[in-house]
């Protein structure tokens, strides 16, 4: 196991560039399931949760090779219809494989994903949502059994909740369905429109991505396309928090500022001066944070969940009060006890946390607890007095590509380094 050792850092400067969404990577890998032919994935972030994609893929029969920042996968040789429990269970989003698999086999046996450090994470809107278009679902011992009775058959679909998910579920089983189906208060997060810009360019006939109303005319095949992965709006709203609380000046290339948005109230409400261009992001920071307000996390185009965890640890040094609602998920609050570790001052009571700012957060071993929490301890850790070791690496590592050399580059101070445990067992 590995660990990142993290001193205080004063100044961030420089200039760097936004990795690829991993939450548009990773619906987008599995699409290529009904794709014939060679599909050419550009900024697919590497990531541990991208890696297992490709186990998965590779499991299916498909050939799939890195050339440089680019996933070539070539689908045409698919062979099987069902994943095995460990190829499910590494990476929670291998539920977004069912449509795909629906659409090109007709059936599908997977496992039940299971919950996970964030909360119960249900699969009820994906299962009802498939089952609209003609599949007949069993579930037991742990497995999902799933069978159409030939190709699956258009429909209406109403999601109860705008899932991510779900909502790529429906889109993906509706591409090669018999005639138009309709998707009704589907998400509307820029991770969707992706995918249904990779589809379009496969030959799909997606409509009404981006709205709550995805219209999708079934057609009968689809060929590979090359597309490039939009930039990862968290992880670009994470750095510009690595900024917010060291101070000093950061700029980050390869940046749709329409998808950030919605974090931008913290960033101005904590004082930080925030520049827009067209394909960029700059923030400056003279590292005195105000309070952040009241933040409350929603689907897109409301404040997102994956970046309330690093927007707690802007809370956590802020010069007054602050409070998060997390609306989304019912258990991610784990990382504020890393945080009190750190002297950070936060009560948490249910879904809300009050967070009193602290004059200077102090050094101190924390684990990982999620991806955004670990990322929120890295934060912490930059602006903490002294030295902070975080560790359970493997969450970080599912969403962050070259996280501690990113941030070297714009003169942190952080190094990887295997657990003290480890390498006494190794000499
Ligand atoms: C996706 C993102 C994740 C992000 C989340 C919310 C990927 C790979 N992951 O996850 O980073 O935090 O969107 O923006 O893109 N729900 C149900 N039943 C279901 C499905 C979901 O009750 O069948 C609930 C969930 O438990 C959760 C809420 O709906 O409370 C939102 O989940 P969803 O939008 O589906 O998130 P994911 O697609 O899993």
């Amino acid at each position: 196991m590995e660990q990142l050792v993290i001193e205080k850092s004063k100044n961030l400067r420089g200039e760097i560039d936004s990795q690829g969404s991993k939450n548009s990577a990773l619906p987008i890998l599995a699409a290529t399931v009904i794709v014939r032919g060679k599909s050419v994935i550009h900024k697919c972030p590497h990531l541990t949760d991208v890696e297992a994609a490709i186990k998965i893929l590779r499991y299916l029969g498909c050939k799939v090779e890195w050339q440089d920042d680019a996933l070539v996968v070539d689908s045409e040789t698919v062979n099987r219809c069902d994943i095995p429990e460990d190829l499910m269970h590494e990476m929670r989003s291998s539920i977004v494989f069912l449509g795909p698999l629906l659409g090109r086999c007709g059936k599908a046996e997977l496992s039940a994903p299971g919950g996970c450090e964030i909360g119960l994470r249900p699969i009820d809107l994906h299962i009802k949502s498939v089952k609209r278009f003609g599949v007949e679902i069993n579930e037991g011992f742990g497995k999902i059994s799933c069978r159409a009775n030939g190709k699956l058959k258009s429909c209406e679909t109403v999601l109860s909740f705008p899932s991510v998910g779900a909502t790529e579920n429906a889109m993906l089983s509706a591409c090669l369905a018999e005639g138009t189906s309709v998707i009704f208060n589907s998400a509307r997060e820029p991770e969707i429109e992706d995918l249904a810009d990779f589809l379009n360019k496969c030959g799909a006939k997606i409509s009404g991505a981006g709205t709550g109303k995805i219209v999708v005319e079934g057609v009968k095949r689809l060929s590979g396309c090359e597309h490039t992965v939009i930039p990862d709006r968290i992880m670009i709203s994470t750095y510009l928090a690595c900024c917010a609380v060291t101070g000093g000046e950061i700029k980050i290339n390869n940046v749709c500022c329409d998808h950030i948005s919605p974090t931008f109230n913290v960033f101005v409400q904590s004082g930080c001066e925030l520049i827009c261009r067209q394909n960029s992001v700059t923030v400056k920071s003279n590292g005195e944070l105000k309070p952040i307000g009241t933040v409350r996390t929603m689907p897109y185009p409301g404040f997102p969940t994956d970046f309330q965890a690093p927007s707690m640890t802007m809370a956590c040094v802020a010069n007054g009060t602050s409070v998060i609602v997390e609306n989304i998920f019912e258990s991610r609050f784990k990382h504020a006890c890393e945080l009190i570790r750190m002297g950070a001052n936060i009560k948490v009571e249910g879904r809300v946390s009050v967070i009193e700012g602290v004059k200077e957060l102090t050094g101190a071993n924390v684990t990982s607890t999620d991806l955004r929490g670990g990322s929120a301890l890295v934060v912490a850790g930059l602006c903490a007095q002294g030295q902070t070791v975080v560790r359970n690496l493997s969450h970080i590592d599912r969403g962050c590509e070259k996280f501690s050399e990113t941030l070297n580059s714009l003169g942190a101070r952080i190094r990887r380094e295997q657990t003290p445990d480890e390498k006494g067992q190794k000499t």
